[in-house]
């Protein structure tokens, strides 16, 4: 039977690395893709295959395209593709640390790493500054239809935004109380929604049911910090990818010149769009590109 990678409907683990390569001059990803699909169960060990590098197999994956960037209203959105893209999940750093050089050296003839940031859990999941991210994400049979596809030839298969975020948290905690809250939309005292929030507010921004169509994701971000450093490494599971498109869009203000107010004290760093391929027996199923 064949499955969604299963981390996609679990909870963040305590740590993580997120792991970008870019595909090597003149190789055949072949042979490492097989060496790879045997090692990524999709729960401890999570991947996506980006537009370069299934492109370059001659397959078409439906709805795979490059992240769009974006330049505008004093605003700078970056596209930062990689042909692959792996997120290592579990809670002890030294296991992580091991997995992810076994797995460097199985596919090091094709791949070579271009990032690698360890994240991990903060609190009951909460973002570096302390409001709690994912309280309204889909569950049960609504993430199912949020996060997996079930077009014919690519069925349980998933689709992932990626974007490493940078905090300003000088500039956040420098905003009064109300001020962070607004920003947000939600008290960080209780996690409420403010119904008096602003426009800018980023869950009016994002609210999911606003849309239209509706567009619901699945988040699974999750905080980094790198000496004083420190921001969320955003990432967003769909069905396809217009979902987290169209709130990207809506945060910049493309439609109505209304900016999100997370922009007054963050900024990504990064952005990627990847197919995460379903599973088959315990593995990952590549039959779609024909390995
Ligand atoms: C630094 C970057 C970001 C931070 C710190 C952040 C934080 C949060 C927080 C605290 C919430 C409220 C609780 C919740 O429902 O999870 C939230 C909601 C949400 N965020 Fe973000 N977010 C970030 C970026 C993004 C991006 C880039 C998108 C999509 C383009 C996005 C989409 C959403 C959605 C869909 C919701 C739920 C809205 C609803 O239906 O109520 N977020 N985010």
């Amino acid at each position: 039977m064949t499955e969604c990678q299963p981390a996609i409907l679990q909870a963040v683990p305590p740590l993580a690395r997120y792991v970008t390569y870019t595909l090597l001059p003149g190789t055949d990803p072949a042979v490492s893709l097989r060496a790879l699909a045997k090692l990524v169960d999709g729960e401890h060990t999570v991947a996506g295959l980006g537009f370069s590098l299934t492109s370059m197999l001659g397959h078409e994956i439906e709805g795979l395209r490059p992240f769009p960037e974006f330049s505008g209203f004093g605003l700078d959105v970056p596209s930062t593709p990689a042909a692959l893209w792996l997120w290592l999940r579990g809670k002890d750093a030294g296991e992580l640390f091991h997995r992810q050089r076994e797995i460097d050296a199985e596919i090091s003839g094709a791949f070579r790493k271009t990032q690698l940031i360890d994240a991990f859990k903060h609190g009951s999941g909460r973002d570096i500054t302390g409001y709690e991210d994912g309280t309204e994400n889909p569950r049960g049979k609504k993430a199912v239809a949020a996060a997996v596809s079930s077009v014919k030839g690519i069925a349980g298969s998933s689709f992932v935004a990626v974007q490493q975020w940078e905090h300003d948290l000088a500039r956040f905690n420098a905003m009064p109380q109300t001020g962070r809250d607004h920003c947000i939309g939600r008290r960080l005292s209780d996690n409420e929604e403010i119904d008096d929030a602003p426009e800018s507010a980023h869950v009016k921004r994002t609210a999911q049911e606003s849309f239209d169509p509706e567009a619901f994701v699945v988040r699974r971000s999750m905080p980094w910090t790198e000496g004083t450093r420190c921001g969320l490494v955003f990432t967003a599971f769909g069905s396809s990818l217009d979902a987290f498109e169209a709130q990207l869009r809506r945060m910049l203000g493309v439609e109505d010149g209304t900016t999100d107010a997370l922009f007054k004290f963050t900024r990504p760093l990064t952005g990627a769009y990847f197919w995460c391929p379903p599973i088959k027996g315990g593995r990952l199923d590549l039959s779609a590109l024909g390995l």
